[in-house]
């Protein structure tokens, strides 16, 4: 019999120290995908990976000293320690710079310059550099990049062409043909009506105005321009255009290439032309899904309102966290985070729901049984009804799960765990275990539940890799073949007369308005006035502007906390011959002692305000971190105070 394969993909990620919850979307997205048919006894390929060339990281690498290649090592090693953190188990993490991909990929821009489809000629046009994208006037408008609204620069320059406008009609035919290709349906239009129809222009892929990227091997002036680059790792990671690409025989065409919906249309129409002038198979399908936004608009760096995912994994667990991703956001449509989102799903679904089914079921057989789950007496039809519920709930996430429909499929689960909880109130157990006549009725109510937990384990555990075993361990669960998938399309498999271990609850319950105070310190979601703000303190200063504000070391001479509040402090700061009062919020992290004697930065030129009716003539310059650290700028040689700092 043919192993079944399955092949996967999320894009590959800009190396940015600050991926966000929006990035980890995707990614576990296609983690749960791929460890759903890992269940399903497919062989299965998920690859992530890092897109490490384009002028952007050579001009970050540059400010900050160093080459690129040192610069992008140390994201990389950050980025694979927050898959790591999120329980993301990919099988191929590949790097535009390994090695592999850089020698295929010169192989392919030969390949298709040998054979016509890449020519040389000369661009002109507007060049979006953060997005690393070229734009024609059309869809510049105002010389703004449609994708992120910066302003696009004017560019001519020697360049090689791939004629991407030959391969339109063969294009439209294949989409026509395959209608399932770009999912959702909504991205298949978006392609056809934005993209298709107003006709292909040929694509510059080649660049000579900076060095960070893959030498093309015959006119080394020029570096592969990088989505040439970046969408070709799909085939490169498996060997294609190597000398072993056995992995690429097996498992290309891929099943899915998941993308944020953005970048739909570089995988949908680039990537399949340059494939078809390769002479090579087309992924089975790209699907776009929606982005996680903050009052509407995307998360980004730029505009200050992302959330970071390593906050929520050490509040709530990475389950939770997973679990809420999936469940919220219907995938393919845009979902809103807001921390009381977040809060209500882990509070109601996983602490109410779950966690409770669970505690109240091992808690029942700990105090009727002795801890035995005891054996099956006879069926009830009320027992009938979850046995047909638990198999019908395991064919209908089977469906989701296909159509990558997770929200629907935990959905499902859901409503399976919920009636379950439901039966325990209407089978009224504590009523039950009071009548000896009723201990077979009670028995099979213990069994019927325990069982239940069995197959929900199983079903939850492409989303929750973690919850299945603190399950199992408490259900005394040993035969792996009761974990199995197939295992869910049968019930009353778990072993009888086995002692129950009653752990600890899995998901506590949450104080709801307490939580949400906390979280909201942590986790800052800005209002739309509050990211228009953001947007213009992110607007660059000229040096007169800069030159407005009084920087001076001063030496803290006294210090003391100010009475009735538990934030601030008063301190006395020498600068030059002058003493200035300052009350800073700092109480939290300094001590008055710590203060005294400190060399600080002060803004001196700020005008006095009261604070707490005491009077502030400026401001102690402080550093301050989203996990709530701070730390206090200070000057790190001795110098007199007065100094000025610019
Ligand atoms: N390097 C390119 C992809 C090249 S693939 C051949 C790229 N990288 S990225 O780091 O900017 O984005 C990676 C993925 O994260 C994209 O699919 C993008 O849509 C996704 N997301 C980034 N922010 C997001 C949200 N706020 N919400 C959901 N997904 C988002 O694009």
């Amino acid at each position: 019999m043919q192993e079944k394969t399955f092949y996967i993909t999320t894009p590959i990620y800009y190396p940015n120290d600050k991926l966000h919850i929006g990035h980890s979307y995707t990614t576990v997205a296609a983690d749960t995908m791929a460890r759903y048919k890992k269940l399903r006894g497919y062989d299965v390929k998920f690859l992530t990976g890092t897109d490490e060339h384009g002028q952007k990281i050579e001009r970050t690498a540059k400010s900050k000293g160093l080459e690129p290649k040192e610069y992008v090592d140390g994201i990389i090693k950050w980025i694979k320690e927050l898959w790591s953190t999120m329980d993301i188990d990919y099988d191929i993490f590949l790097r535009t710079t390994d090695e592999k991909h850089v020698s295929a990929v010169q192989k392919i821009f030969k390949k298709l310059y040998d054979q016509g489809d890449i020519y040389k000629g000369y661009y002109e046009g507007l060049y979006c550099s953060p997005c690393e994208t070229f734009f024609t006037e059309r869809q510049a408008q105002n010389h703004k990049c449609p994708d992120c609204g910066r302003d696009v620069e004017s560019i001519k320059e020697e360049a090689y062409f791939f004629k991407l406008s030959k391969y339109q009609k063969r294009l439209e035919e294949y989409i026509e043909n395959n209608p399932n290709f770009i999912m959702p349906k909504t991205r298949q239009k978006e392609m056809i009506n934005n993209f298709l129809k107003p006709g292909l222009e040929d694509l510059c892929v080649s660049r000579t105005s900076f060095k960070w990227g893959i030498p093309v091997t015959f006119d080394p002036d020029h570096i592969v321009y990088v989505w040439l680059d970046a969408l070709t790792n799909y085939i490169t990671a498996l060997g294609a255009y190597s000398d072993d690409d056995t992995e690429y025989k097996k498992f290309w065409p891929a099943d899915v290439h998941l993308v944020g919906k953005e970048i739909v249309r570089f995988h949908a129409i680039i990537w399949p032309a340059i494939l078809m002038a390769l002479g090579e198979p087309l992924p089975k399908q790209i699907y776009g899904h929606g982005w996680l936004v903050i009052n509407g608009s995307k998360m980004s760096k730029s505009k200050g309102n992302v959330v970071n995912p390593i906050v929520l994994i050490n509040r709530y667990g990475v389950d939770s966290v997973r679990y809420f991703l999936l469940r919220e956001v219907p995938f393919g449509q845009d979902g809103n985070f807001t921390n009381e989102s977040l809060i209500s799903r882990i509070n109601s679904d996983l602490a109410n729901d779950l966690g409770n089914l669970v505690s109240r079921t091992v808690g029942m057989i700990d105090k009727y049984f002795d801890g035995i789950l005891p054996e099956k007496q006879k069926s009830l039809s009320i027992d009938k009804e979850i046995e047909d519920l638990s198999i019908k709930t395991v064919i209908n996430v089977e469906n989701y799960m296909e159509q990558m429909f997770f929200s629907d499929a935990l959905s499902e689960i859901w409503n399976f765990i919920k009636r379950c909880n439901k039966y325990i109130d209407e089978t009224t157990p504590w009523i039950l275990a009071k009548d000896e006549s009723k201990k077979e009725e009670l028995a099979n109510i213990m069994y019927i539940l325990s069982e239940s937990l069995r197959i929900i384990s199983i079903l939850i555990e492409p989303f929750m890799p973690n919850t299945p075993k603190h399950i199992r361990e408490q259900l005394n669960i040993k035969d792996e073949n009761l974990n199995l998938w197939e295992s869910t399309k049968k019930f009353g498999l778990l072993d009888r007369k086995v002692k129950i271990t009653k752990g600890e609850i899995i998901f506590p319950r949450i104080d709801i308005k307490k939580e949400i105070e906390e979280l909201d310190k942590l986790i800052k979601i800005p209002t739309t006035k509050e990211e228009e703000k953001e947007e213009v303190k992110n607007e660059l200063i000229s040096i007169d502007d800069f030159d407005k504000i009084n920087l001076k070391v001063g030496k803290v001479i006294e210090c003391e906390k100010v009475e009735g509040s538990d934030k601030l402090l008063k301190s006395k700061i020498k600068v030059n011959n002058e003493i200035k009062q300052i009350v800073s919020g700092i109480y939290k992290y300094y001590s008055p002692q710590d203060m005294i004697g400190k060399n600080v930065i002060v803004v001196t030129n700020l005008k006095p305000v009261k604070l707490r009716g005491i009077l502030s003539e400026g401001m102690i310059l402080a550093a301050s971190d989203e996990n709530g650290n701070l730390s206090l700028c200070t000057v790190d040689k001795d110098i007199i105070d007065g100094s000025v700092v610019k």
